[in-house]
């Protein structure tokens, strides 16, 4: 178990919800609703009748494959049909579905019409390219609505999609393409970052060197970046030559509500990342139900969700989870802090964002500005502030809560995971709150903290966290790799989900996050595996071994302090310490942020695996004689 666990849980602070608050929300007694989802069956078939089904199911869960859980066994459902197209039937046809928004103050709305024409065009064309149900297409996309329509267009005539990060960089790209085995990729001209145009274009034809499936691009132009057009005949074409001529209906696919949905590509222990796949029904019961309630989503509010849509945030809390509710979706494409560190909260007095979603290192990196950008917008709109991706510190919690909240408004801190799909530890608006705890396991699932044997750990102490129950929104499996699926989440703990997470509870059930148990880091919130990262290294030719550990970041959360045995001949001087930083980001993007690289002689091993926990006891200064 990597973090600290002998600490004793000191905050004491308890605050309780504004009556207002209260008297308006969809769950308005936490206590009760979570009392309401121990029949996990019931409660959740129960949830699951807010969509529209073309056939219901006739069995809620199936447990008869432990761990291949399914749920709703024979209902067939569609995602773009929930999400889009029964909206145009009501009054919410002419309500804006996506709100766009970029750092240059760009802005473009879509409305549920205009939505549901896009999407069906471009479901169309991508079946005129031969895209059939349970292929997969790849995107590697800017935060555009393009991204949203071509998901939908794949949900749409059941393609599973596959997205790649915009951040991610060749080397991430091309082992996560590879392994999906897309035949189509869906790219832009660029994405706007801090100014600058970054040319998703070029990196995409760089990495598309090395992906043999890749049988046809599609270029949005999103920024009018001059990019280099390949002449090879009919491999690559432009999004909007390719919607021209299309019927804007489509018959939405009847799909089982345990056909795939998509795939995700996320870090773990491995070199290689893990492909987190996802299906249909129970995908869009837990992402909707999670929405409405924790954040308690109602016909007025204007939802904003931070997260890329290149990870599963994005997926289920940006675009998924508010358009299958009918709410609007703020879509934002750019840093928190240009062109100034006063732009979110512009944007958010700006349009009255009523609910805003977003992770704990922005949070941190905003405070450090103060009030000085603060108090030059009116945010008094706001009415939910959520976190997710890592611990949010108590510091960090508190101003949310008094200074950006003015203690009238909760502080909802959410656990969950791209395996988990949906959030599955969170406070409901209507909860007692403590800062820096995640509070309960939402209604209709189970947690629990324990040891290697499964046994609950007493109150305080640190243990895994693990879920009892399956949940109707979990991961179905590892993509083409059933055998991994049970080895990593399954059987460390008989008949418990692992989530490699530490956690602690405390004498009212409150839980509290500690951190990764794995050789997973998270920086700035996303997750990066440490064996990603010393493969990079090792790909350099002045390195011939790595071994990188986590180093904490009052801002990032961690970052990376990698030990490197250099080949001879070379020297770990400023030039190469550059070069180094520049070929991690060029392997793998700027999500790989180098805090520090130190040269050693040799690395501590056993039987071949590079001992990274004594590394972290030796910058921790801890005693190592045990060892
Ligand atoms: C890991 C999952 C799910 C969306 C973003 C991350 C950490 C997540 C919290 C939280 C403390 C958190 C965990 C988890 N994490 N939320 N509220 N408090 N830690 O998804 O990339 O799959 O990462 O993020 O360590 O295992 P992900």
């Amino acid at each position: 178990m990597r973090p600290d666990t002998t600490v004793l849980l000191d905050e004491k602070r308890v605050f309780k919800p504004d009556v207002e608050t209260v008297e308006n929300a969809h769950v308005k007694n936490w206590e009760i609703e979570i009392e309401k989802g121990k029949d996990i069956e019931k409660y959740w078939a129960e949830k699951a009748e807010d969509l529209d089904w073309f056939q219901k199911w006739d069995q809620v869960l199936d447990e008869s494959n432990k761990p291949f859980y399914k749920w709703f066994i024979n209902g067939k459902i569609n995602l773009a049909y929930n999400a889009v197209d029964r909206w145009i039937r009501t009054n919410k046809r002419n309500h804006v579905a996506i709100l766009y928004v970029n750092e240059r103050g760009d802005e473009r709305k879509l409305t549920y019409y205009e939505l549901y024409c896009e999407v069906n065009k471009m479901a169309n064309a991508l079946k005129n390219l031969g895209v059939k149900k349970g292929e997969t297409v790849a995107m590697y996309l800017p935060m555009c609505p393009e991204l949203v329509v071509s998901m939908l267009a794949c949900t749409k005539i059941g393609a599973l999609h596959s997205v790649v990060y915009s951040g991610l960089s060749v080397g991430a790209f091309v082992g996560r393409m590879n392994h999906a085995e897309a035949k189509i990729l869906i790219t832009a001209d660029g994405t706007y970052r801090k100014g600058k145009i970054i040319d998703l274009k070029k990196i995409s034809d760089e990495a598309l060197l090395q992906c043999p499936t890749i049988e046809t691009v599609v270029v949005v132009q999103h920024t009018g970046n001059d990019i280099e057009v390949s002449d090879l005949s009919g491999k690559e074409i432009f999004y909007e030559r390719l919607l021209e001529g299309e019927p804007a209906e489509c018959e939405p696919e009847h799909m089982d509500a345990e056909d795939p949905l998509f795939v995700l590509y996320t870090s773990g222990t491995t070199g290689k990342p893990k492909g987190v796949l996802h299906t249909t029904g129970g995908y869009m019961v837990g992402v909707s139900t999670t929405l409405k309630n924790i954040f308690d989503i109602h016909g007025n509010d204007l939802w904003w969700c931070t997260g890329d849509i290149g990870w599963i945030t994005g997926h289920s809390y940006t675009v998924y989870g508010p358009l299958l509710l009918g709410t609007t979706t703020l879509i934002y494409e750019g840093a928190p802090d240009f062109p100034d560190p006063g732009t979110w909260w512009s944007i958010i007095e700006k349009y009255g964002v009523t609910k805003f979603y977003t992770a704990p290192t922005s949070i941190r990196h905003l405070m450090r500005f103060g009030n000085r950008y603060l108090d030059l917008y009116d945010i008094s709109t706001l009415k939910i502030l959520g976190t997710v991706g890592e611990p949010l510190n108590s510091e960090a919690w508190m101003w949310l809560y008094k200074t950006i909240g003015k203690e009238r408004i909760p502080i909802i801190d959410t656990w969950w995971q791209t395996e988990t799909g949906m959030q599955l530890i969170s406070p409901l608006p209507s909860a007692y709150l403590k800062p820096g705890s995640v509070n309960k396991a939402v209604p209709g699932v189970e947690a629990d903290i324990v040891d290697e044997e499964g046994n609950p750990v007493p109150i305080g102490k640190g243990g895994y966290l693990v879920i009892k129950k399956p949940w109707p929104a979990m991961f179905r499996t590892l993509y083409k790799d059933d055998e991994k699926y049970k080895e990593i989440y399954w059987d460390p703990i008989p008949g418990v989900y692992k989530a490699d997470d530490v956690a602690r509870r405390d004498e009212d059930g409150y839980i509290w996050i500690q951190g990764r148990s794995d050789d997973v880091l998270k920086i700035a919130s996303h997750r990066i595996g440490t064996a990603e990262v010393e493969s990079a290294f090792v790909s350099h030719p002045a390195v011939s071994e790595a071994a990188v550990i986590g180093k904490s970041d009052p801002v990032k959360g961690e970052v990376i302090k990698a030990f490197v045995i250099l080949r001879e001949g070379y020297e770990l001087k400023t030039k190469l310490i550059k070069e180094l930083i520049q070929h991690v980001r060029y392997e793998l993007g700027p999500v790989a942020v180098i805090g520090e690289i130190a040269q050693v002689d040799a690395l501590p091993q056993t039987s071949g695996k590079i001992m990274r926990r004594v590394l972290r006891a030796q910058e921790m200064g801890e005693d190592l004689t045990d060892l």
